[in-house]
Parts: structure tokens; sequence; C-alpha cells
């Protein structure tokens, strides 16, 4: 725990310039806000791109389940999504079938098995700038090919050629760049300029490229072509390992065939909780994001937060104390749980949540002051993207998938035609140093040879009487937690419709830097005042929390109401 005070004043204003600079990629792909949800009565989609959510509602009109549609929306998402959709990458699905099953499928990258505790420090032991951010190694062992085609097989009922095939198209004949899109590849530019592979991808011989043009991305149509037709095979071995492996070995990588051959997704048991009668289920370890989601929802359960009114600052203070709990817990306790024995029955029981609510009181308690819980007593651990799928028979799938930073690694495998991801940032380098999002860790997340890194991710289903309500997630780094959190309140303490529970500002605590990062609109200057004399400091103005995407399901009326972020330039599709 000594690790809260090591972290070093400079280390703690880059983080807020981090924090900051990556929500500023966001900022720019505002577009106009609607405040309705997107209304049908059989099926929705839900992704962060308008062409993807119509490739996966297309499938459910075909007679495919959500778990159909949530692959094929996936690999439309790696085509037309190139920040964050992903083959190269990881990600984490929750599904909740009709019969009553809740699962999750954990296809998160892994640590290579060269990979070790110290590989981003130099000899004097401090961490070398952006080596776990950038280029080779930061690439961890790409699971989403693997997990997709797990849940299809196991779950879905379409073959992987016809759920494949839309993206194999999209690539092959290629799709008009909107101007968010393209502004994206622009702003990057510069960097991709040291990735010769990754340069020729995404500018035309060195020219950017603009709104309207069609962008087609011939050798990613052809690593599809070859999943379509070998499966999992098609990715980790043959033709493309080659070709990942060629890239590792010039760029002094360490992912090896024995990698990509000793990858495996693995199915979990949900990590479930209950909020106000709503059952809440997410994903479990190596993903802190349903552990920390139901820790916060378990302490603010203990007050009236409807009665205190939206945005008032004692329901931000409530919310923001807990917050500073939930991530010193994360902090300590979070990693993969194949490695280090998370204490998930302690984090998530209603009794620990009641401690933490009889130590939040009406003064705002300075972080260095707050500490992970002990668990000795108790004892008998951007860029991301979400998308979210419900269809006519009551299946639900939640889906949040990552290439870590935007466009990963930066690296694009040459001739595969794939971003890789540099997901290796979310283990921690050193104790007490802050990763890109300001997040730190120690022994739970430290590296180790095929060790999962802790995520964030939060892909939800929270359920009403049994049957799926809110199907949610985020990307965002630590405020994806944040951020699904507030819409789910917003749902059910405020009453409002998924639309207004997702546009809503948003505010965000992660416990160290000890800061309240707030969107406009969020507190109003009374607010800010009042917070500000409770000594909370405040930072404000041009940056987002999260762009959740997210379906809400009335089973009286049986209309499903879909909403996309008006953060973003998704779009919610229904039939
Ligand atoms: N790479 C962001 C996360 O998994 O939390």
């Amino acid at each position: 725990m000594s690790i809260i005070f090591a972290v070093k004043k400079s280390a703690f204003y880059k983080t807020i310039l981090i924090l900051t600079s990556l929500t500023l990629f966001f900022s720019q792909l505002k577009c106009t806000a609607p405040v309705k949800p997107v209304e049908a009565k059989n099926g929705m989609v839900v992704s962060a791109s308008t062409i993807a959510s119509e490739v996966g509602v297309k499938i459910l009109k075909e007679g495919g389940n959500a778990v159909d549609a949530a692959v094929a929306t996936g690999f439309a998402l790696a085509v037309t999504l190139p920040y964050a959709g992903n083959i190269g990458g990881g990600g984490f699905m929750v599904i909740h079938l009709s019969d009553g099953t809740n699962t999750t499928i954990d296809y998160r990258e892994k640590a290579p098995l060269s990979a070790f505790r110290e590989m981003y420090l130099d000899e004097e032991g401090n961490v070398i700038p952006r080596l776990s951010l950038e280029g080779a190694l930061s690439v961890g062992v790409p699971g989403s090919v693997a997990g997709m085609i797990y849940a299809l097989k196991k779950y879905g009922t379409m073959p992987l050629e016809k759920v494949i095939q839309p993206a194999i198209d999209l690539a092959e004949k290629g799709w008009v760049l909107d101007e968010s899109t393209a502004n994206g590849f622009k702003k990057f530019v510069d960097v991709f300029k040291k990735y010769p592979s990754t340069y020729k991808v995404f500018t035309k011989n060195g020219i950017p490229y603009e709104e309207g043009d069609v962008f087609k991305q011939p050798d990613l149509a052809h690593t599809l072509e070859l999943i379509r037709d070998k499966g999992a095979d098609g990715f980790y071995k043959g033709k493309v390992a080659d070709l990942i492996v060629k890239q590792m070995k010039e760029m002094n990588g360490l992912i090896t065939y024995e990698d990509l051959e000793n990858y495996n997704p693995v199915e979990r048991n949900p990590v479930t909780g209950n909020y106000r009668g709503y059952e809440i289920v997410s994903m479990p370890p190596p993903s802190s994001g349903g552990i920390a989601l139901i820790e916060l929802l378990n302490i603010l359960e203990n007050f009236n937060l409807n009665e205190e009114g939206w945005g008032s600052s004692l329901y931000i203070h409530r919310l923001v104390e807990a917050m500073k709990y939930v991530y010193a817990d994360r902090t300590v306790y979070l990693g993969d749980a194949d490695f280090y024995p998370v204490p998930v029955k302690e984090l998530i029981s209603k009794e620990y949540a009641k401690e933490i609510f009889k130590k939040i009181g009406d003064a705002a308690v300075p972080s260095t002051q707050i500490s992970a819980g002990n668990f000795n007593k108790h004892y008998e651990s951007p860029q991301t993207t979400h998308y979210s799928v419900y269809d006519a028979n009551g299946n639900a799938v939640s889906v949040t998938t990552t290439l870590n930073s935007e466009f990963g690694s930066k690296v694009v495998v040459e001739g595969a035609g794939f971003l890789l991801n540099n997901e290796m940032n979310d283990f921690v380098e050193k104790p007490g140093v802050p990763n890109q999002f300001g997040l730190m860790g120690g022994e739970a997340n430290s590296i180790e040879p095929e060790k999962r890194m802790l995520s964030s991710m939060t892909p939800t289903i929270v359920l009403k009487e049994d049957k799926p309500y809110i199907i949610v997630g985020s990307p965002g780094g630590s405020r994806i937690i944040t951020t699904v959190l507030q819409v789910i309140l917003n749902c059910i303490e405020f009453n409002m419709n998924i639309q207004k529970a997702i546009n809503s500002p948003r505010i965000h605590h992660q416990w160290m830097p000890d800061t309240i990062f707030c969107e406009t609109g969020a507190l109003d200057d009374d607010t800010k005042d009042k917070l500000t004399e409770m000594g909370y400091s405040i930072v404000e103005g041009e940056i987002t929390i999260g762009m959740a995407e997210g379906i809400m399901i009335d089973n009286k009326s049986k209309i499903i109401y879909g909403a996309s972020d008006t953060r973003g330039t998704g779009a919610a599709a229904g039939y």
C-alpha cells in the first residue's frame, strides 16, 4: 500500500495532462445530440460505428441470435473503427441467454512467454518512457479472434463464414470515411510515419485521407478470409502467424509462434451483484470493471441518492468518496485471478461496502488518507470500444474490446493489414508509477509470462426480474467503470431514458490523482463552489468521460431502446 505515497508530483500532473489529452480525441467526435433513444420491437445493435451496427442488425434480421450479431459487429468494427475495433487486440463478452444462463468470455491479451517484470525499466530501475505504449514491445498476445470464434461456436447459431463476410466485403470494397475517422488518421500521421507498414495503410502513399474517400484495406480483407476459411488457425497459425512473428523479430518484439499457438480464451462465471433489486451481471478478473462497479453500487445503495438530486454537491460528494475507496482497492487487490488471489467475494460483499459507507461523512477525505481495505479480518484482487446487442428471443450480449490506446501500438502487421494492441501498458511497469490512465498497482498486476493484464473494461447486463433491462459498457480506460456506474444510476435512481442517461455529463475520480474530473455541464457553478469549499480539486473542460453504447428493454411494452453516446459518432440500429 506504500505505493500510494510513492507517486511523485510530476507524475501526478503528467497523469492529469494525459487523461485530458486522451479525451481530446473524443471531443472531436461530437455530433448532434439526440435525446430520444432509437426504438425497435425485434432487436437492436448499438456500437461506435454506424456501419458495424447495421452489419449486426442485418444478421439479426436474417435469423441470427445476439451472439451471431455481436461477432459480426466485432469483425466489422475491426474494419470500420480502426482506432479501437480490432482483431489484433482483446476483449470481454458478457452474455445473458433467454434460458437464464449468464456467462462471460475472456479474450484479454496475454503477456508473451518471455515477458518479465522489469521489462520496461532501465538499468537504474526507471521506467523507459513509452516502451510499453508504442512499438512491438508494447504488444500483448492478441485474443479477439479466438474469443469471438469461441463465442460463436458455443453460443451462436450461424457459421463463421456468414458472420465474418460483411467485414471482408467492407475491407475489400472499402467504405466511405467519415470526418472523425479521417481526422483521427491525420492526427496520428506523424506517429504512423515511424512505422512504414502502418503509414502504408492509413495514408494514400503519404497523402492524408479525407472525409468522403473510399478506404480499402486489401491486406486486412485477406487476413479475414484466412480466418473465415481456417477459423482461429487462420490467425494463430500459418501465414498470419508468420507475418506477426516476422514483424516481432524485425522490431525486437517478444511474441513467438508458441505464444500464438498457446493463446486460449477462457469462459468465466460472471461477477454478480444486486442493486435495489436489479441484478448486475458483469466481467470478473482480469477485468477490474465488474468488481469495482458492484463495490461502488453496494456502497451507494446505502444512500438515498434520488432524494439528493442529480448533480447536487451532496450527490457528487458521495459518488466521489465511494470512487476513492474502490479505486484504492483496485490498485492493491486487482489483477489476473489465475495468477494472484484476488479477494473477489470480500470486495463485492455488502458487509464490506457497509464499512466503507460508514466512513463516508460530510467532509472530503484526501486520497492520501484513504487506503485499500484490509482483508485479513474479512478473509475466511484510449482506446477501447463497446457494443451492445439484444435479439428477439431475449438474448443479450455486452462486449467491450480494445487495442488499448488509439490505434494500439501503432504497429500494423506488414502484409496482414491489422493493428496490434499496446495492452502491455495495462500491467504495472513499476509500483507507484501510473500507467497512461493514471492507474497504479502492485504485485497483483505485475508482469508475468502468460498473465493477463488488468483491465477496466466493464461490459455489463442489468437484469430486472431475471430479464435483461440494461445492456451497457464504454471505452475510456480508468473512466470506464465510473461511466457505466453513472449510466446505471441515471436509469435506476433518476428514471432517465437510456439516451439521456448516456448523454448526461459525467464526473470521474480514481483515488489518485485526488481530483474530480468533470465534463462541461456535470457540475453547475454553485455545486462547484460548494465542492471547492469542501476541499475538492476539480478539473473541468474539454474532456469527455467514456463513450457508452447502451440498450434498455421495457419488458412490459416489449419496446427495445437503443442509445449511442453523442460523445461519439456511433449509432443504434434496430428493427
Ligand atoms: N485498455 C484499457 C482497459 O482494458 O482497461
